[in-house]
């Protein structure tokens, strides 16, 4: 556990921007240098397998510029274990993947993919990068985690979000749960999906929470506020809540 939680900046939505044209602009690589300089501890990219916005060629030149730690989101196939073993992020978040998905549903059902994940996490783990995994915030799913010996979890929060401020509060509890047992079980806990500057406090109050990752919300502000702003925002949002 860590005095705050890190903030990850996800640099996605800026690609897809991008790609809405076929620009070479926005850049996701000058946004993520402009997010590290307003405090973010460390930026999250989705290379999909649809490449709808992050693209391989993004993926290597984040991993050359940035001064802090890449989280490289992927769906855990032998295709993308070899370009992540390639370009040799920090860590490698593994999470379920659809095509036909506007964005990661849900969490990876980790218990039953125990056998196929086991081989993916090893090849990572081999090539040097931690490994997480995006789950639910399910006991089951936690256990399957520690069994697999990855290094962290990152609990789901999108049915937090989705959820009006008065009806959060039991599935609040679930993802305190989830994080006091993903730290008994010597798993660091990262968690995020939806998160904006209203809804991150009780999520950044989590004690044993030590990353938050956080992208779409980030992107949209950036239209009204700039990306620097934002991310000061957000900071500012996550420090109120400690
Ligand atoms: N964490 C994971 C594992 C994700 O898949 C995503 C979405 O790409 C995020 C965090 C960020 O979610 P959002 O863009 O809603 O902030």
């Amino acid at each position: 556990m860590t005095a705050r939680p890190r903030l990850g900046v996800n640099v996605d939505h800026v690609a897809t921007v991008r790609n809405a044209r076929g620009t070479s602009y926005p850049d996701p690589v000058q946004a993520a240098l402009l997010a590290c300089e307003a405090g973010a501890d460390g930026i999250t990219a989705h290379l999909r397998e649809d490449r709808r916005h992050i693209r391989d060629e993004d993926m290597r030149r984040l991993k050359e510029a940035l001064p802090v730690p890449l989280n490289f989101e992927m769906a855990a196939t032998d295709a993308m274990v070899e370009i992540a073993a390639a370009i040799r992020p920090h860590a490698v978040c593994l999470v379920p993947e659809r095509r036909e998905e506007l964005t990661t549903e849900g969490g990876l059902n980790a218990a039953a993919l125990g056998t196929m994940l086991g081989a993916r996490v090893r090849a990572l783990a081999a090539a040097g990068i931690r490994v997480s995994l995006f789950v639910e915030p399910e006991r089951e799913q936690l256990h399957a985690a520690a069994a697999l010996g990855v290094a962290a979890v990152e609990l789901h929060t999108g049915r937090y979000c989705d959820l009006a401020e008065t009806a959060r509060h039991a599935e609040l509890e679930r993802l305190h749960a989830a994080a006091a047992e993903a730290a008994a079980l010597g798993l660091e806990c990262h968690a995020g999906h939806g998160l904006t500057c209203d809804n991150v406090g009780p999520i950044a109050a989590i004690p044993a929470v030590a990353e938050l990752n956080i992208g779409h919300f980030l992107v949209g502000e950036a239209i009204f506020v700039g990306l620097a702003e934002a991310v000061r925002r957000m900071r500012a949002a996550m420090g109120r809540a400690q």
